[in-house]
């Protein structure tokens, strides 16, 4: 069984997603959750590919002034392309772009070349298959759990064979892919995504819309350690 490979519980990490953070508030928001992650994700909509806008490079640019963390810069955009320079020059480390908007071999290229960590993600209803020809040219692949565009929807646990598709075909192929889910993940949802084999969980409003952020944060993580803690000791493995 693939689940709770070594590499999975020792990338397990959550990327608080700044979408539900005061954005007024911005900076002293990111410093609050700091102590619990080295990640922090950052949901940029174009109001076209989903029905919402939020934030261009210039809040990514004010941010890294004020932040150390992995920017894990998520595109739903319908013209990454166009964008993804613009993003990495601001501070970006990582981008990620969706499967639904095509030329995503070339797209990969131009983040390999522009120095970004490479990433894909892929729609709840969007098959595995389209993600799995190019598992082995990427460092990430993200299974949204909720129809992108919005914080604060309930967790859509049908994605979970997906997640254990992506996570099972890696492992078969040796590649050390952070899984990455994104939607409706809190102390709760974070236990089946991690028996499904995702390492890295994203949460807006199960953090910043509760009254201590950090904690919340950390109860997260908690959780997550503790599903894949008690797989290890049921399958066996030395603790
Ligand atoms: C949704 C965004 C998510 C969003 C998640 O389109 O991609 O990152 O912030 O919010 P929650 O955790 O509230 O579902
Ligand atoms: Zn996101």
């Amino acid at each position: 069984m693939s689940d709770h490979t070594p590499a999975q519980v020792a990338r397990m990490r959550v990327a608080p997603s700044i979408l539900s953070a005061d954005f007024t508030n911005l900076g002293d928001a990111v410093a609050g959750v700091t102590p619990g992650t080295d990640w922090l994700h950052v949901d940029v909509m174009d109001g076209h590919f989903v029905p919402n806008l939020t934030i261009g490079p210039p809040v990514v640019a004010s941010l890294r002034k004020h932040s150390s963390l992995y920017f894990d810069t998520h595109l739903m955009i319908t013209d990454p392309g166009k964008y993804l320079e613009p993003f990495r020059d601001a501070g970006a480390d990582g981008c990620t772009v969706h499967v639904e908007v095509g030329e995503t071999a070339a797209l990969i290229a131009q983040m390999r070349s522009l120095g970004l960590r490479a990433g894909i993600a892929a729609n709840p209803d969007t098959p595995f298959e389209a993600l799995e020809p190019f598992l082995d040219q990427v460092d990430l692949v993200l299974c949204m759990t909720v129809f992108p565009g919005f914080g604060g929807q309930s967790f859509m646990a049908e994605v979970l064979p997906k997640i254990a598709q992506v996570r099972a075909a890696a492992d078969a192929a040796g590649l050390t892919l952070d899984v990455e889910v994104d939607g409706g993940i809190d102390e709760q949802t974070v236990v089946e995504v991690v028996q499904a084999g995702a390492n890295v969980f994203v949460a807006g409003s199960a953090v910043f819309n509760r009254d201590d952020p950090l904690a919340a944060l950390e109860g997260i993580l908690a959780a997550a350690e503790a599903e894949a803690e008690a797989a290890a000791v049921q399958a066996g493995a030395p603790s």
